[in-house]
């Protein structure tokens, strides 16, 4: 039976993916972000990927009253909403200090408090209705740190433990889940749409995998609620790593972002689409899997499951060296104490 989706950030990346896959499936949706051009846009393309019927909200998640009335609008045209799909979001790269505070502010404004709007009012809705699936977009950022991305990585943190939080409060709603889908590195636009006072633009480090990939991870969580998928090869070994070597990984997460996060390309500070949106700059992929496959294969190198595995294998021995390295230089250091 075709379900009335909601999907916040439905303009871009993985918002925008998981609009069309659930278009795909026939649903009828009810799509918002900030950009009128860009929603306009997505609804032509959700008509044509098979939607049932799509309405577009032009909606700043940062606004309560505007999340009651997005609600208001799914429930007046469709009669309830059954899925909320969550992932607007915007990013900073700079170091803590160097970015400005309305910015760093705005960030945290828009990715936890922004998801915590849509958490009250879609949680409101759900508990008077009696059920309703809401799926959050957390990051492995919410379990590990990275330099340069402070609001992003304080806000997926937050995030993390709200969800966790109002999973354990709806345990008296069967019929009511709250799920947290968790990607890795995401080809899609937020790179290039983040603010920059770092002075060398941002990029999504290897592996990176696609929005399509985690939007039908989203679809699966809508079928089959789980509390928390998550999306990418390496995000495993790097929670491992964040938590059983927290001295390693301090040591290799810096060199790691400086070489696989950022690109050489310098920018002048600007505060990309962190307070206004940017339509020009909005779509599902952000064109970075096809540039690094082709460096790897004007390299000589293997591309696709195989460039992930080299990367992992890359990131796991690099991780591997620098343990050992500092267990020797840990002990070499004892060794001279005890002399
Ligand atoms: N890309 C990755 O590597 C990656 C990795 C892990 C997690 N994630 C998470 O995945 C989610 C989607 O990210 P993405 O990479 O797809 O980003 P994206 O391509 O930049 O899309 C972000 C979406 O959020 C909307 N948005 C931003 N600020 C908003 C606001 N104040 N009110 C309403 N909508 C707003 C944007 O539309 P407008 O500009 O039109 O408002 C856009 O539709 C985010 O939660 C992100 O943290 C991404």
């Amino acid at each position: 039976m075709s379900r009335v989706v909601v999907v916040t950030g439905a303009t871009s990346g993985i918002g925008r993916a998981a609009a069309r896959e659930f278009a795909g499936r026939g649903d009828r949706l009810v799509l918002a972000a900030r950009s009128p051009t860009s929603l306009a846009e997505v609804r032509r393309e959700c008509r044509t990927a098979g939607a049932d019927r799509v309405r577009t909200v032009p909606t700043d998640v940062t606004d309560a009253d505007a999340l009651d009335a997005l609600a208001d609008t799914a429930v007046r045209e469709f009669g309830r909403i059954d899925v909320w799909v969550h992932t607007a979001a915007v990013m900073a790269y700079g170091r803590f200090e160097e970015i400005p505070a309305e910015v760093f502010d705005q960030v945290v404004r828009t990715d936890l408090l922004g998801a915590a709007g849509v958490v009250r009012v879609a949680l409101r809705r759900f508990r008077a209705a009696g059920g309703g699936t809401l799926i959050l977009t957390g990051s492995v950022l919410g379990h590990v740190t990275a330099p340069y991305m402070s609001g992003y990585v304080t806000s997926k943190w937050g995030l993390q433990g709200l969800v966790r939080s109002v999973q354990q409060e709806a345990r008296d709603l069967p019929g009511v889940h709250v799920c947290l889908v968790t990607p890795g590195s995401v080809d899609t636009p937020v790179y290039q749409r983040a603010a920059n006072y770092l002075g060398r633009a941002g990029r999504p480090p290897l592996p990176i995998t696609t929005p399509q990939r985690v939007a039908r991870a989203v679809a699966r969580l809508a079928d089959r609620p789980r509390r928390e998928v998550s999306v990418g090869r390496v995000n495993l070994l790097m929670r491992g790593g964040f938590t059983l070597l927290p001295g390693v990984y301090d040591a290799l997460v810096g060199p790691l972002m400086r070489r696989g996060g950022l690109t050489g390309q310098p920018v002048a500070p600007h505060d990309g689409v962190v307070f206004s949106p940017d339509p020009a700059g909005a779509a599902v992929r952000g064109g970075w899997l096809p540039e690094l496959s082709d460096l790897l294969r004007r390299a000589g190198a293997p591309t696709g499951r195989a460039a992930t595995a080299v990367a992992a294998g890359a990131a796991v021995a690099a991780g591997t060296a620098l343990a050992v390295g500092t267990a020797l230089a840990a002990g070499g250091a004892a060794r001279r104490r005890r002399r």
